[in-house]
Formats: C-alpha cells, structure tokens, sequence
C-alpha cells in the first residue's frame, strides 16, 4: 500500500522541490520504491531528476487522458525511471500551464489526481510524492491535497516564515472534513536553516511553540551544497541524499526516517 506525501506551502522558494527530491531519495536510501510527481510547470524536479524532454507523455496528458477518458497511453509510458534505484518520476511541462481548463471542466475536478493515483498507481510504490506549484486556491494543489494522506509544510527559516501556513492549514482542513487536522500532516520542516543567525533560532523557537511536535527536531541547514546540487548546469544535479559528507543529505535522510517511522 502507498503514501501519498504533498508538499506544499503557496509560498514561492522555500525549499519545496528540493524538500521532495531529496525526502524521496531518502525513502530509497531505506529501501523504499519511490514516485515523485512533478505538479508544477516550472519543471525543476523533472530537470533535476535529469529529465530533458522526450516528446513522450507527462503529468499533463494523464490528467487529459483521466478527464477525457480517452486513453492515449499506458500507464507506465507516464512514468521514467531516474538514476538512482527505485526512484521513478512523472515529469512536468509549460503543458501543465494549460491543464486548469481541463481540470474545471471535470464533473469533480478536486479527485482527478486520487483518481489516477488511487487507482493506477496505489500498491505499485511504497510512497507517492507530489511537488506543488507555489499557488494559491489553486486545482492542482487542492486535487494533491485530496488524494494525500499527508501534507510536508517547508518553513524557511527567515522572516515571514509563517505566512501562508495558517491558511494552508485551513484549506487543508476543509479539504480534509476535519477539526483535528494532525493526523494528515507529516509535519513542518524547517529549511534553509543557518544556525549562526537569531533569525533562524527565532523562527524555529516560534514555529515549535506555536505547532509543537508536528515541527522536525533537525531542521534542514542553509549550505552552498543544496544550491549547487539544483543548478541546472551543474553535473551534480540530483539528490544529496548518500552523497559523501553532505549535511544537507543526512538532514533530508533524518527526516525522511522520521516520516517512515523509523527514527531512533
Ligand atoms: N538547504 C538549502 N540551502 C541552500 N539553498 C537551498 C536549500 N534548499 C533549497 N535551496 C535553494 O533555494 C532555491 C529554492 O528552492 P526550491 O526550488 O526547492 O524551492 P520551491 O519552494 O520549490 O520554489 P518554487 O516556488 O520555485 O517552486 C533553490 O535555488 C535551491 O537550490
Ligand atoms: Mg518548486
């Protein structure tokens, strides 16, 4: 049986893209068969991932294909197989941009996505993780939240860190018909952290008070690393996850043992 993890916060640049790639690299890294599934047109998991367009069908197509009902491909056409073990992906496009039209037009367009990964995809992977598009009241998101069982909230540590997550929180609950919206959450993981500011210590002092336990006891710390490692350009493109002496790396793997349950 799956996971499905979202990540998401409609806040731009906090963490998210990497926060799925490296936390899925980390659920590999404990054995787990692992899909990341790009939901934002920007494509920058699918480009760190090392995808470059193939003219074969990405998320957009199997949104269109679940709406229309007309089945153009199978379902393992959607998918690539990225260079580490056990960790596939569904790539995204500008197509994707378009997709909001087709998913409005849906009888129930928040369920396209559990749709899709309920039926097709749920028991094939051990966790399913989508990366959000940084929006807001947005269908992609809502249609990510609904097919999760968990929601990944990354906080940056800097200033007006909280804003977006109570309204995040909010719609999640909506989304989700209830009042005690723990449950669904893996929690809040505090990224780009740099431990010689005030600004990062009172960030996390003020996410801990006010969400207690649901915050992650290590925070991901701000390094040159983790932005070298989503260059584009740069040939370590990819996850830092086992990378040899990678802060960055053990951090995503300590939260990604959290999540699966098996920290020490
Ligand atoms: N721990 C870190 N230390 C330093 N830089 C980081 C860290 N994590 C992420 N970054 C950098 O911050 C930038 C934004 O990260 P990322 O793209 O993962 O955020 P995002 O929330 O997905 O952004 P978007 O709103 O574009 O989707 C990237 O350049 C990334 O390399
Ligand atoms: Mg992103």
């Amino acid at each position: 049986m799956s996971n499905i993890i979202a990540v998401s916060l409609e806040k731009g640049g906090v963490g998210k893209t990497t926060t799925v790639l490296n936390i899925g690299a980390g659920f590999t890294k404990l054995g787990y068969h692992v899909l990341l599934v790009d939901l934002d047109q920007q494509g920058h998991l699918s480009r760190w991932l090392g995808w470059q367009e193939d003219g074969k069908p990405a998320i957009s197509e199997l949104i269109y294909q679940e709406v229309s009902k007309i089945k153009t491909a199978e379902y393992q056409q959607f998918v690539r197989h990225s260079e580490r073990e056990n960790l596939d992906y569904i790539p995204a496009n500008k197509m994707l941009g378009g997709i909001y039209a087709i998913l409005g037009a849906d009888g129930e367009s928040n369920t396209v996505l559990r749709r899709i990964f309920h039926q097709e995809f749920f028991g094939a992977y051990d966790y399913i993780i989508f990366d959000c598009p940084t929006a807001v009241d947005n269908l992609l998101v809502s249609n990510a939240l609904q097919c999760s069982d968990k929601l990944l909230i990354p906080v940056q540590a800097e200033k007006f860190a909280y804003d977006g997550i109570p309204l995040m929180l909010q719609r999640y609950m909506a989304i989700k018909q209830t009042n005690d919206i723990r449950p669904f959450l893996a929690g809040m993981l505090i990224t780009m952290y740099n431990s010689r500011t005030t600004m990062s210590k009172e960030v996390r002092e003020a996410l801990i008070e006010s969400y207690g336990e649901l915050v992650f006891p290590e925070p991901i710390p701000m390094l040159q690393e983790a932005r070298n490692s989503t260059n584009d350009e740069s040939p370590l493109c990819g996850s830092l996850v086992g990378r040899k002496n990678s802060r960055v790396g053990q951090a995503y793997l300590a939260a990604a043992m959290r999540i699966a349950g098996e920290a020490k």
